[in-house]
């Protein structure tokens, strides 16, 4: 049995094309894999406070001299890196919102890249920790973008992932969303037929 981890970021509940994906990822992967566990985590209702002064504070003293928000900030670290600590796919959906990831991604991110747990310095530089994990990535946008340089969400997220040890990741782009003609239509038959291959 799997446990699989998926990432909401889409702001948009309704007529949202990446959490389409993960819905088709969801039922794809039941029917392949029915013993697995899978755990939502939805960004866009229940989102993550940006990096502050208290989370810094909560990593970085010991616990006699932590405030009791700093202590707090810490826990909700605590439990979101657990999360992905305990999954083996990781899911992330991400619509593109000016050229790179919803703030609610990187919010997120903030929380669960953490020195000594997800990843290590060594005398040779740093060293991930989640080894044995595979991650996709499911992004709607409303242009095409994928292989160019106005595309700041792959480079940015593969980097992301290889730092904490996600060597494994396959991207999954539904593109030209807001474009007309037969754009739409095609971008979503291709990463449907993507989704198809992958559970
Ligand atoms: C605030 C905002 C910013 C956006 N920025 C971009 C962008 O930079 N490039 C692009 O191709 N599409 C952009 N879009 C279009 C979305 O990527 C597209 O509508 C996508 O389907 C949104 O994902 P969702 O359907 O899961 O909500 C933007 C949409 C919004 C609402």
């Amino acid at each position: 049995m799997s446990r699989v981890l998926i990432i909401e970021s889409s702001a948009r509940q309704q007529d949202s094309v990446s959490r389409q994906l993960t819905q088709t990822f969801i039922e794809q992967w039941k029917v392949a894999h029915p013993a697995d566990s899978i755990t939502v985590r939805d960004l866009a209702t229940d989102p993550v406070p940006h990096m502050d002064v208290n989370l810094l504070g909560g990593w970085m003293k010991p616990a006699e001299q932590r405030t009791e928000i700093e202590q707090a900030s810490l826990e909700r670290s605590n439990h979101l890196t657990d999360e992905l600590l305990a999954a083996d796919v990781l899911v992330m959906a991400a619509p593109m919102y000016n050229f790179t990831i919803p703030s609610t991604l990187k919010a997120w991110l903030d929380h669960v890249l953490r020195a000594g747990v997800t990843f290590k310095y060594t005398d040779t530089g740093p060293q991930g920790l989640l080894t044995g994990k595979r991650a996709y990535v499911l992004t709607a946008r409303g242009g095409i973008h994928a292989g160019s340089t106005t595309d700041h969400q792959e480079p940015y997220l593969r980097q992301v992932m290889a730092f904490i040890g996600i060597h494994d990741v396959t991207f999954i782009h539904a593109e030209g969303m807001n474009l007309g003609g037969d754009f739409q239509e095609k971008g979503l038959n291709q990463a449907n037929a993507q989704l198809a291959q992958v559970a």
